[in-house]
């Protein structure tokens, strides 16, 4: 199969075309490397610099290469940053997504998969969030991630566009080769790990008077690999129809609790400074996978925080400034 991966220089985008490839699958990369690294690509993908805003340019790409699916990562991703630049989400994310939905159905592309998120449930009546849970996007960029929902929803509809919405929790860990490196980084994880390898002081939680056991918030950890594993199953499940899954183990860890498997893990003390709420932080988020494990035989083979830890640490401690080596 030839899938073409938007974002595929980013973070979760370039682990997947990693699997892809053991997998046997070619792969085109489409990315402007905004904030992917070229060197994040893996070399036996075809990789096409180019942006989503130029129509032309995604649809010469794909009616040049002529691909079975398409993996859509390519986005603006941080709620924070969303409520900043309103537009970069609720301008470029949607018309981005749709400039390659368009083409898609243009060359008859007719599997497509899109990366989307738990800012989709702000206020969920049940815990853990299954994928029937109503949406109440939490921020621009979780509302940016519905619209593309929706999109999909009438192109599946009007022309056939089988596809598989992928909800995200919190994405974490590293293979041998590809890790987490944003400028700026905002993640909890490679933050602390940061702290362990001395680049910086301490770590800030973000308020520890939440409605939980140690008052910090607390998230689903799902490794990436888990994560791009996902992503191929779902390619494959398209003929039975298109379909909306949660993606996380279904455990939840408190930051606490993070901070402390990083000191176990590292060995350093990770010194805290307790800081104020950072503003749209929910308590609580835990997926519910009871779909996508029962439809797709999807299971995580990382199942404890731990050993994600540990595959981030590996990897931050073989590249300490990241791909910029
Ligand atoms: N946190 C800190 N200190 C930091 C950084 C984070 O205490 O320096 C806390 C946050 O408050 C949060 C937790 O660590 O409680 C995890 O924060 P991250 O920024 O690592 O991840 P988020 O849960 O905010 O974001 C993730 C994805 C988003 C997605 C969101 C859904 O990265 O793309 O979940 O709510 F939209």
């Amino acid at each position: 199969m030839k899938v073409l991966v938007t974002g595929g220089a980013g973070y979760i985008g370039s682990v997947t075309v990693e699997r892809l490839i053991a997998h046997g699958a070619s792969v085109v990369v489409f990315d402007n490397l905004y904030q992917g690294h070229r060197a994040a690509v893996h070399p036996d993908a075809v990789f096409v610099q180019g942006d989503l805003a130029d129509a032309a340019a995604i649809d010469e790409t794909i009616a040049r290469h002529q691909p079975d699916g398409i993996m859509h990562f390519a986005s603006h991703t941080l709620v924070g940053e969303s409520w900043q630049k309103p537009f970069l989400y609720l301008r470029d994310n949607v018309v981005n997504g749709l400039n390659l939905m368009e083409s898609a159905v243009r060359h008859g592309v007719g599997r497509f998969i899109l990366s989307s998120t738990a800012n989709l449930f702000d206020d969920p009546e049940r815990i853990p969030i299954e994928a029937t849970e109503r949406i109440v996007p939490g921020s621009p960029y979780g509302e940016s991630k519905h619209i593309l929902e929706r999109e999909l929803y009438w192109l599946d509809r009007a022309c056939g566009l089988r596809h598989a919405c992928l909800r995200y929790f919190n994405a974490c860990g590293a293979t041998e080769t590809r890790g987490e490196d944003h400028h700026p980084e905002t993640h909890l994880i490679p933050l602390v790990l940061q702290v362990a390898l001395g680049q910086r002081e301490h770590i800030t939680i973000f308020g520890d008077d939440y409605d939980t056991p140690d008052g910090t918030c607390i998230r689903d950890y799902i490794h990436v690999v888990d994560l791009a594993e996902a992503h191929i199953l779902a390619l494959h499940s398209l003929d039975g129809g298109s379909r909306k899954y949660n993606l996380g183990t279904g455990r939840g860890y408190s930051v606490r609790e993070v901070i402390e498997t990083a000191r176990e893990v590292t060995g350093h003390p990770i010194p805290t400074v307790m800081g104020p709420r950072r503003p749209g932080d929910p308590a609580l988020l835990v997926a519910g996978n009871e779909a996508i494990t029962r439809e797709l035989g999807w299971r995580p083979r990382y199942a404890t925080l731990r050993e994600m830890v540990e595959t981030a640490w590996r990897w931050h401690v073989a590249h300490p400034q990241g791909y910029e080596e």
